[in-house]
């Protein structure tokens, strides 16, 4: 089984891998210019929990504004953080900057999955993936594209995330020791075309013939996923104080929910279940915005004076400032009233 599933899938994907911009072709060598390790440490990271539609303007940006890892080693951490704004789950960003810079230090990426996994917030992931698809070694890459056509192809009846050690293990069975990288990427893009979360296309899939949910019947019920608690909501305040067509925005201490980031002041709802501090100002509308743990219900109300340590920011030039969604949202309401 081991064989056929890889041979099945590497065919499949050496006719419709889809071209990226991170992608050597399949069956093709990468770039040789030292480049491509950083193009998939990069793309990796930028692709955890966001999707390739918005990762790819920020991938373009990126590679164009620091093309190497020891461009991105020398970078400010501001301008990394304001270059991330809007690809959300900035602490990502912050790690990219460190893990840069030990990079450089190190005068190049390591090859291996364990040496990867010794970087700064290089996470076991990110380790995998860059070690099979960018150094070729046979790591076993598992994000959640891959879990679902794992849980279907063995039809896996325990809920995730109890399930995902046994995901692993058959992940681990079926990964060949030739192409893990194309495999690895192969697996994403089935998960992501053909292995849907609710619409399986089991008529156009590779694996179809040793698909064990598919022969089952009802492939589209699994992974089977442990009830999720619902999110609490909370409930802050952010201020717009604006003078001589300028908003003062300050930024947001380094180690919080979007520490480092640009960002209206606000009243503490980030560290406390609701924000308390602040002054009271006139309401001018409510922004919602989901977390991952919480959603909150942000209300953005107008000052007459500046408050928390910042800048006056010309309104011209808000597009610059590098606001995370949540603030941007903010700001669109402000400037809308
Ligand atoms: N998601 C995470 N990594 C990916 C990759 N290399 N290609 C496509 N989708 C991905």
């Amino acid at each position: 089984m081991t064989a056929t599933v890889s041979d099945l899938l590497l065919d499949w994907y050496d006719a419709h891998a889809r071209d990226l911009p991170w992608r050597a072709r399949p069956g093709h060598a990468p770039p040789s210019d030292g480049s491509w390790p950083y193009r998939v440490w990069l793309s990796e990271v930028m692709l955890q929990q966001t999707t390739v539609a918005a990762v790819k303007p920020y991938f373009a940006a990126f590679t164009q504004r620091w093309p190497s890892v020891e461009a991105l080693a020398a970078a400010q951490e501001e301008d990394v953080m304001a270059a991330w704004a809007g690809l959300g789950y900035y602490s990502r960003a912050r790690n990219l900057v460190k893990c840069a810079r030990a990079v450089a230090e190190l005068g190049g990426f390591p090859t291996s999955e364990e040496e990867l996994r010794k970087l700064p917030g290089l996470g076991a992931y990110t380790a995998a993936a860059v070690a099979a698809i960018a150094f070729g070694e046979r790591a076993v890459v598992v994000d959640a594209n891959v879990e679902r056509v794992v849980a279907r192809l063995f039809a896996i009846e325990e809920p995730l995330p109890g399930a995902r050690k046994a995901i692993r293990n058959h992940a681990e069975r079926i990964t060949p020791a030739r192409r893990a990288g194309d495999f690895a990427q192969a697996m994403m893009d089935l998960g992501s075309g053909i292995c849907t979360a609710r619409d399986p296309k089991c008529l156009l899939c590779p694996l179809a013939s040793q698909c064990v949910g598919r022969h089952a019947g009802d492939p589209a019920r699994l992974p089977i996923k442990a009830p999720k608690k619902a999110k609490p909501l909370r409930q802050g305040r952010a201020f717009w104080a604006e003078r001589h067509d300028a908003v003062w925005l300050v930024r947001r201490e380094g180690k919080g929910m979007l520490g480092g980031m640009r960002a209206l002041p606000d009243d503490g709802w980030s560290a406390r279940s609701n924000g308390a501090g602040g002054p009271k100002g006139e309401t001018l509308g409510l922004v919602r915005h989901g977390f991952t743990h919480f959603d909150l219900e942000l209300s953005v109300e107008q000052v007459a004076e500046p408050f928390g340590d910042g800048e006056w920011w010309p309104l011209e030039e808000l597009d610059s400032a590098g606001l995370p969604t949540l603030f941007a949202k903010a700001a669109r309401l402000a400037l809308a009233r």
